[in-house]
């Protein structure tokens, strides 16, 4: 980085003001001091032109700053000298402008902008409204309806839609300088500033439906709604909208939600670069080979096929790769359908596509990922196979979600190409993926696991091995807790409400009943010989599973449903279920609110995550967040269990732990974290 990250040349009657500050520009404390140098000092020029070096325009504040206290000079004042400068500021433009990048623009004269730039307020997604005019200039300049798609949804926009609705005097190819120049040689009368530009209204019941359908998409997150008010601000005077913008901006700042969201945004950096990286370089990739065309080997070639890989998939016999191709197909054309791919790329992802039966097709591939039944045998047999096709480098992943990567890979040649590659499903939808080495994973094999979430958009999170990895972990203590809470008081409805109301999509029942009991019932019967049997083991799923009520397929499972619909109807008979086995153990029935209930599974995901890290498994705290957030819905507004329990206080959830615990001697572990807060 140069000394100063602004600096003002002279070009003939051209002050060219440079900001540079790696890698986004970010508006630090020493980039607003220099803007507010460099406006003394173009002072004479006939045109400033503010530009940014490197590969993008300003791209937002920095948010490292965020937590503490504002110094000055603050970007409101900065901006407002650019817009009252005696000499006229052009904003030349590339890349991303984004947030404070954008609210500088909008203070200057004139704005150009290279064909490929795009422009946004996001501060949204960080729980926060712009703090320097954004809110108050956007309506000015963009028209109401376009700036409430950017501030209170956080939409991207292009820049020939920047140009069409105003906000760009020009859109050029190329050269930037060549083209600065060339609006400099015919520049226009100096327009009216923004800020004291006429805000026009949205008609009433135009902004009625754009505030319900923020509502509705918000999911319980606060700034969509206060980006929505905060615009609407811009119809006082500028300097009365300005200043309760910015008042709102420092106090959100400070709020759970925005604090919860910086920390995902940070989380997501932190975790796709574990030390574990360090040094390793990825070896490159571009045909995949998925062995199982299942719902979960669909779902990872269809991925693959989006990150722009050729992909085979390898099936039992022809039926089977027909029904896959099918599958993979259907997956494709959905995308196309909800408007998220073109009809153009959709023909070019079937077109990098094969299914089949037989290993041969595996041959030229550089990586596998199989995702055949879960079964050890099986899976082993499709690794021998492979070994004898494939080059002796390529790399051997498995999709397991219980079964020990050591022993699935145990007799290979050469482990040290072999991983774990956790999706979760469906795999072409959800973030999460889980990359789990063995002991003998070389680092740029690791490293190649983790470029190849990168190609698929995911975010990849280093995992141990253990039984469920991080994620299935948690999700098997979350699932103990709740049946607990079943035996001694509460009815399905009850949890799933309260999980509903920390703010996860659905709650453990309603899910069950959507995925079907079978899976895991099969499991329990399996695990009955090795359980521990200090541990309380409750056993009304069972029973229910018995009954033949396995969830929305069977048309009944913890709940009743009507004919032909999803809803959940609450069920006389698990409630019998649930109240006779409660009799028949002894138990005093004690029904919990739903704020106590939502406690306690924080409590008890906060309490596994925290033994995770503790164990290894996990590298950090936010590692075990971005799991829950990407692979197991919750919350974003939260920022996962670790920092929700950081914000609700480490010693009121440690002591709800212990009470759990105390309930059920010796069926929990407490961890070192929560013992520490006890
Ligand atoms: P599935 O039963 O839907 O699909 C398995 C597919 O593998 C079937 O199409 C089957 O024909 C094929 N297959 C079986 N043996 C084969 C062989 N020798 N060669 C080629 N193909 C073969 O199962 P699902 O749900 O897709 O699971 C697959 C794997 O992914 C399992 O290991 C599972 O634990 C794991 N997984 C499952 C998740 C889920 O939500 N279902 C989530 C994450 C991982």
């Amino acid at each position: 980085m140069s000394a100063a990250p602004v600096t003002v040349a002279r070009d003939g009657d051209l002050a060219l003001v440079t900001i540079d500050n790696p890698p986004v520009n970010a508006t630090s404390t020493a980039v607003r001091a220099g803007l507010l140098r460099a406006v003394d000092e173009v002072a004479g020029a006939r045109l400033a032109i503010l530009r940014c070096a490197g590969k993008t325009f300003v791209a937002g504040g920095d948010m490292s700053e965020f937590d503490a206290l504002p110094v000055e000079p603050h970007l409101p004042d900065v901006i407002q000298a650019i817009e009252d400068s005696t000499v006229p500021f052009l904003a030349l433009m590339h890349g991303s402008v984004l947030g404070g990048g954008f609210e500088i623009a909008m203070g200057c004269a004139w704005r150009i902008a290279e064909r490929g730039t795009r422009f946004g307020l996001p501060e949204v997604n960080v729980g926060l409204v712009p703090g320097a005019g954004g809110t108050q200039r956007a309506p000015r300049l963009v028209g109401m309806a376009l700036a409430i798609d950017m501030a209170a949804s956080g939409r991207m926009v292009s820049a020939p839609e920047m140009l069409e609705a105003g906000g760009l005097d020009a859109v050029f190819d190329g050269d930037a300088e060549a083209a600065a120049r060339d609006f400099a040689a015919d520049l226009p009368a100096r327009p009216m500033k923004v800020s004291a530009r006429e805000t026009v209204p949205m008609g009433a019941a135009a902004l009625e439906a754009k505030r319900a359908e923020i509502a509705k998409r918000a999911k319980g997150q606060q700034s969509p709604l206060l980006n929505l008010e905060a615009l609407q601000w811009a119809l006082l005077p500028f300097e009365k909208g300005q200043p309760r913008e910015r008042a709102l901006h420092l106090d959100l700042r400070q709020s759970d939600e925005s604090r919860a969201l910086r920390h995902a945004f940070f989380a997501e950096r932190e975790v796709s670069r574990p030390a574990a990286l360090k040094g390793a370089e990825p070896r490159n990739i571009s045909r995949v080979a998925v062995i199982g065309g299942g719902l979960m080997g669909a779902g990872i070639a269809a991925a693959g096929l989006s990150g722009g890989y050729a992909v085979t998939l390898i099936e039992r016999d022809a039926e089977a790769a027909a029904a896959a191709q099918a599958r993979v197909s259907g997956l494709i054309e959905g995308t196309v359908k909800r408007g998220k791919l073109s009809a153009e790329k959709a023909a070019a992802q079937q077109a990098r596509f094969t299914a089949s039966a037989g290993y041969d097709a595996a041959r030229d591939a550089d990586l596998a990922i199989e995702a055949v039944f879960e079964d050890l045998d099986t899976k082993r047999a499709v690794f021998d196979a492979l070994a004898d096709v494939m080059r002796p480098d390529a790399i051997l992943a498995t999709n397991t979600s219980y079964l020990d990567p050591c022993d699935i890979f145990a007799g290979i040649a050469s482990p040290e190409r072999c991983l774990g590659l956790h999706f979760f499903s469906p795999a072409h939808v959800m973030k999460l993926l889980e990359v789990v080495p063995l002991p003998e994973t070389a680092p740029e094999v690791l490293a190649t696991g983790f470029s190849l979430g990168k190609a698929l958009r995911k975010v990849s999170v280093l995992a141990g091995i253990c039984d469920g990895f991080i994620g299935n972990r948690m999700l098997a203590e979350y699932r103990r807790l709740a049946e607990y809470l079943l035996a001694d008081g509460c009815l399905p409805g009850d949890v799933d409400a309260a999980a509903r109301a920390l703010g996860l999509p659905m709650g453990p029942f309603e899910l069950q009943d959507l995925t079907g009991l079978q899976i895991a019932w099969a499991n329990r019967l399996r695990q009955a010989a090795t359980r521990d049997p200090a541990q309380r083991y409750v056993t009304i799923a069972d029973r229910l599973c018995e009954m033949g009520r396995l969830g929305q397929r069977s048309g009944k499972g913890w709940y009743d449903y009507e004919e032909g619909s999803r809803a959940p109807v609450p069920s006389p008979e698990v409630q019998a279920v649930i109240q006779g086995y409660s009799r028949d153990q002894g138990l005093t029935r004690t029904p919990l609110d739903k704020d106590e209930i939502s406690t306690r599974i924080l409590a008890v995901l906060a309490n596994e995550g925290a033994r995770i890290v503790e164990d290894g498994i996990a590298e950090s705290d936010a590692a075990v967040d971005m799991v829950q957030i990407h692979g197991y819905g919750f919350p974003r507004r939260r920022g996962g269990p670790m920092h929700a329990a950081g914000a609700v206080g480490w010693d009121r959830i440690a002591a709800t732990m212990a009470w759990i615990a105390e309930e059920s001697p010796g069926s929990w572990v407490l961890s070192e974290q929560v013992k520490g807060a006890l």
